[in-house]
């Protein structure tokens, strides 16, 4: 059960991410935080930016919830193989979509890392998707059921 709330909540919020991450681009506020890794304001949410924080908030909620979720596909003894990979695909698509987002402040929404940045977020998203149906594959661990006993014999 643990394994398939943790998945879907990391899908969830992957989604909301991505969500987010279109209205920031479509509203053109991307650069309404210059800076790098922080808001102008540090750590304060102001009106000025609010989006963009909160795209960079939930990015590094989600990253965190990425990496925990493979630590835990990859340290499991129940998960397939098939899972293992796909989380790991997904662990290192995280890593570098992050990177990546410091590369699109820095170079000012270059069109062609913006492009990229969408791109991961797709596969990112995939991974995320294969490794939900994974976990809702995997049965529960049988509960012991005791045997009836043939008392005649
Ligand atoms: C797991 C992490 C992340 C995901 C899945 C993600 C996803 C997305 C998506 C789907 C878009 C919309 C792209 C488009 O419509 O072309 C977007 C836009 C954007 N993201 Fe992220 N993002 C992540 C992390 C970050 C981080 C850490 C930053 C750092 C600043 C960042 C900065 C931006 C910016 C500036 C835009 C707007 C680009 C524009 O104006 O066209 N992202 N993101």
């Amino acid at each position: 059960m643990l394994l398939k709330t943790l998945t879907f909540s990391t899908l969830s919020i992957l989604f909301t991410l991505i969500c987010i991450g279109g209205y920031v681009s479509a509203s053109g506020v991307g650069l309404s935080c210059p800076d790098w890794p922080l808001c102008p304001a540090g750590l304060v949410p102001l009106e000025d930016f609010i989006i963009e924080y909160f795209h960079r908030t939930i990015a590094a909620i989600t990253g965190l919830m990425v990496i925990v979720t493979m630590m835990f596909i990859l340290k499991s003894k129940q998960t397939p193989k098939g899972m293992k990979i796909a989380s790991l695909i997904a662990g290192s698509a995280v890593i570098s979509q992050i990177t990546l987002g410091a590369f699109v402040i820095i170079e000012r929404l270059h069109a062609h890392l913006v492009t990229l940045h969408l791109g991961i977020g797709i596969i990112l998203f995939s991974m995320s998707i294969i490794v939900t149906l994974y976990a809702w594959k995997i049965p529960e661990k049988q509960k012991s059921i005791p045997r009836m006993q043939n008392k005649s014999t």
